[in-house]
């Protein structure tokens, strides 16, 4: 039987080439899925030319048979795939490249046809074919992904911090924090957003969207947002080492509320400085955050850490190994020590029993000759959570997604994963 679809991969052209007009569809596909408003051509055009700066692949799925009459035409894809490849801090400052899956949309009317498995395994294997030994989504629904291998690796949270008179935190300021007009962003966010990036186990490098958008070059609806505020956080020397992006909730949310859109510090004095700051803003009795950080240092500064209501404890970072001896030997362990991993990988991409020996920190990785015995089995998605110390593996045995074979393998795994800080990811993708 023919194949009812045809797969399109591309990279975004230079603007006004003939396939300018298959990435504009492409991306007014995805606004549809993620049921966007629809979106004008200005808003393509920003969108094009922030994706051609990522580097990134598009991949759609096109009908090969004639479209029903008056339905959406052949150009519009019916399910949409992409990928960008940024480094991740694997702890200690290592980085490793990592294919980043996103815009993962299938039209309703050809769901449950295979599309996504086709798009993702095909995707998988090809990133591992050129070398790139992990890769990562962030996801919409819970059960979509561990089939494909992604586990679980880092988690957020949502917060409303009461900012009214309990609102005192521990710490006498060494910096000093001003207002900025919000486009100074513009500049300064990659360049902070770099130092934090690289003292935080678990966070990627932020594709160019994020600097439009934290600044609010690029709103909602792709144009200037004059509602966000920016301040900024310099150290001693006068240097700027923080920033906080936040817009008032509007005079309708009680009690009266700041919504951060960004909270970016490299230092612990700057990033409890920025708090300071906003506690204090007048005419506010609330701080939300969408994306906050489960250990957060805010709620041990805190006088009274019930400022604090936390909700919505969330999956963040699902990580999906794809060369188990390449992502092992490129990490730094916490302790010294051999394990014998036996991964199975429904995939056939990182499936194999692995001896890991850790020597000062580094690793040596082999295949494990035939016969031996594994001091835990688990599976690839396993793998991925404990991957970054985020996941304790003596959690996952307790839950039957690891076998144990030695005992304490698992909590000698979860000495070894350990990370130097809780890792945590900063970067929505
Ligand atoms: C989620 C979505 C991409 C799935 O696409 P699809 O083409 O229908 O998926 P497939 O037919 O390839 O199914 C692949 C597998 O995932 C399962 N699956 C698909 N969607 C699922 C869901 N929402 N929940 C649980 N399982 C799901 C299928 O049962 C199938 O399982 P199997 O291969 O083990 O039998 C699609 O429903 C969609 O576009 N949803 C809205 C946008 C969205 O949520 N995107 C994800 C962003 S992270």
């Amino acid at each position: 039987m023919p194949d009812r679809y045809e797969v399109k991969r591309f990279r975004t052209a230079p603007d006004g080439s003939p396939d300018t007009a298959l990435a504009s569809a492409w991306v007014k596909a995805v606004g549809s899925g993620f049921h966007d408003s629809n979106r004008n051509d200005t808003f393509v055009d920003k969108i094009l030319a922030m994706y051609r700066t990522d580097d990134r692949e598009l991949t759609g799925i096109y009908q090969a048979a004639p479209v029903a009459p008056h339905s959406l035409g052949p150009d519009v894809p019916v399910a949409t795939f992409a990928t960008l490849r940024k480094d991740l801090n694997i702890g200690y400052g290592r980085q490793l490249e990592t294919q980043l899956v996103t815009a993962v949309t299938v039209r309703g009317t050809h769901r449950r046809q295979g599309l996504l498995r086709r798009m993702m395994t095909e995707d998988l294997g090809a990133a591992k074919a050129a070398g790139v030994a992990l890769a990562a989504l962030t996801a919409s629904e819970g059960s979509i992904y561990g089939r494909f291998g992604f586990g679980v690796a880092t988690f957020e949270r949502s917060i409303k911090v009461d900012t009214g008179p309990r609102f005192r935190i521990r710490h006498a300021a060494t910096g000093s924090v001003e207002m900025a007009d919000r486009r100074v962003l513009l500049d300064l966010a990659a360049g902070v957003f770099d130092r934090v990036h690289r003292l935080t186990p678990g966070s990627i490098v932020r594709q160019e969207a994020y600097r439009h958008t934290v600044s609010g070059a690029f709103g909602r609806d792709g144009s200037e947002d004059d509602a966000i505020r920016c301040a900024l956080h310099y150290d001693a020397s006068g240097r700027v080492d923080g920033y906080a992006s936040y817009r008032f909730a509007g005079w309708d949310a009680k009690p009266y509320t700041i919504e951060l859109v960004d909270l970016v510090a490299a230092t612990g004095p700057a990033y409890l400085e920025l708090w300071q700051f906003l506690g204090a803003i007048d005419l506010s009795e609330r701080v939300s955050w969408e994306s906050a950080p489960v250990d957060d240092p805010l709620a041990w500064a805190l006088e009274d850490p019930r400022c604090i209501e936390s909700a919505d404890q969330r999956d963040m970072l699902w990580l999906r190994i794809l060369d188990a001896g390449q992502a092992l030997a490129a990490r730094r362990f916490s302790a010294d020590g051999t394990l014998v991993l036996e991964v199975a990988d429904t995939l056939g991409l990182a499936g194999g029993t692995y001896v890991l020996n850790v020597s000062g920190g580094d690793a040596r990785v082999v295949e494990a000759p035939p016969g031996t015995v594994p001091d835990l089995s688990l599976g690839v998605a396993e793998l991925g959570s404990i991957y970054l110390g985020g996941v304790s593996p003596v959690i996952l045995a307790e839950s039957g997604r690891i076998l144990e074979h030695t005992p304490g393998a698992a909590f000698r795994a979860a000495l070894m994963f350990a990370v130097e800080r809780p890792p945590h990811c900063l970067t929505h993708f």
